[in-house]
């Protein structure tokens, strides 16, 4: 169903993004080893991550970071280690096939079909190894982080030098990182400081962006003809101009419209919901670290656009605040996405949070 407010995992189900996923896949089948796909929350990144690997011949492993450190709250190499073991403990194909190799790491035990981190010796370094000498067998392996941004909180385990090394010599692997805070992705990998390990490595960007305003029509008219409800232009293009090309949002207005047969405002009513249940969970760790961050999304939210308005509304709310402190403050939320800057200006990247921000 193209409604379907989970990320996708089949072609069929995935509209437009074509040209995204050949360009992955040609990626892949060069043998390149470092692809980043990127691109706001809600624009398809896991579901074209899934669909490719699902298309893709190549054994694949992948493990959503973010996830993993809201599960564990930490990814040091034991939990990485962790996650990547069982995420090919589902598959048997490369269990069976890498069992010799994977029996050789240190600290790994293999059980029937289950693979476990079992002791302290264990390295994410020796398993690579392993699975890219697995690799020289069954072809390239590709091994993909979802929302790879969470590795920083790798604590002892430096991923950023552990992906510098098998880049440079575990030539049957590929890694695949996705990230929806891109800037925080990139000051993670440092690409461009000479000191860090992955500095000049040579990735390939794949960046997702909106769908224009026709295509996001499309999206919705052929998902309620595939559910067979009538639903008039002038309310697809409302909802197509509230919702902004944003295909998380799209999707979840056409399910809400299918499955509980009500209207476009309900509809719309119900996306806002949710967008407030997504602002509360993804950023109260923020609010919690700094008040400002509240009132700094409001402002912008209420059409305050330059740096020096900005935080006269913050002084205004929240008192004296210096230069660089709030510099540094809107910098974090250009750098997680919620936050644009365009042409000295900054507004909210998402329609849907930018009316949630504004009752903040
Ligand atoms: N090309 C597409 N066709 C149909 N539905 C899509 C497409 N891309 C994404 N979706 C839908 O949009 C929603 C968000 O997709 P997905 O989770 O893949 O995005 P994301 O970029 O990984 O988001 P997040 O940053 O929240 O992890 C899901 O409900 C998914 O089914
Ligand atoms: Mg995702």
């Amino acid at each position: 169903m193209l409604f379907s407010p989970y990320p996708k995992t089949k072609k069929e189900e995935l509209f437009d993004r074509e040209r995204e996923l050949r360009e992955f896949e040609e990626a892949i089948g060069r043998g390149e080893r470092l692809i980043l796909l990127l691109g706001l929350r809600r624009l398809g990144k896991s579901s074209l991550l899934n669909v490719a690997l699902n298309e893709l011949p190549n054994p694949s492993i992948k493990i959503d970071v973010r996830k993993t450190y809201s599960e564990f709250s930490s990814v040091n190499r034991y939990v990485i280690g962790k996650m990547l073991l069982s995420a090919m403990s589902g598959k048997r194909r490369i269990i069976e096939e890498a069992r010799v190799f994977l029996e050789r790491v240190r600290g790994v035990s293999i059980s029937g079909v289950g693979v476990e981190v079992t002791s302290k010796e264990f390295s994410i370094t020796e398993l690579l190894e392993a699975l890219n000498e697995y690799g020289e067998k069954a072809g390239r392996i590709i091994i993909a982080f979802d929302e790879a941004q969470y590795l920083r909180f790798g604590g002892a385990t430096k991923y950023d030098g552990v992906l510098a090394y098998a880049i440079d010599n575990l030539e049957n692997l590929s890694f695949v990182l996705t990230g929806s805070e891109v800037g925080l992705l990139f000051d993670f990998l440092k690409f461009n400081d000479p000191e860090a390990p992955l500095f000049g490595r040579y990735h390939h960007d794949i960046t997702l962006n909106r769908f224009s305003p026709e295509l996001s029509a499309e999206f919705l008219r052929k998902g309620f003809e595939e559910e067979k409800v009538g639903v008039s232009e002038r309310e697809i293009e409302k909802a197509v101009e509230e919702l902004d090309g944003i295909v998380g949002w799209l999707a979840l207005y056409g399910y809400v419209r299918v499955t509980r047969g009500v209207g476009h405002e309900d509809a719309i009513e119900e996306v806002l919901r949710e967008a407030k249940s997504v602002v509360n969970s993804e950023l109260s760790k923020l609010f919690a670290y700094s008040p400002r961050y509240r009132v700094i999304l409001k402002a912008i939210s209420l059409g305050y656009s330059r740096w020096k308005d900005i935080k006269d509304y913050l002084t205004l709310k929240l008192g004296y605040v210096n230069d660089s402190n709030f510099s540094a403050l809107l910098e974090n939320l250009v750098k997680s996405g919620y936050v644009e800057k365009k042409n000295g200006r900054y507004r909210i990247s998402d329609p849907v949070l930018e009316r949630v921000f504004r009752e903040l």
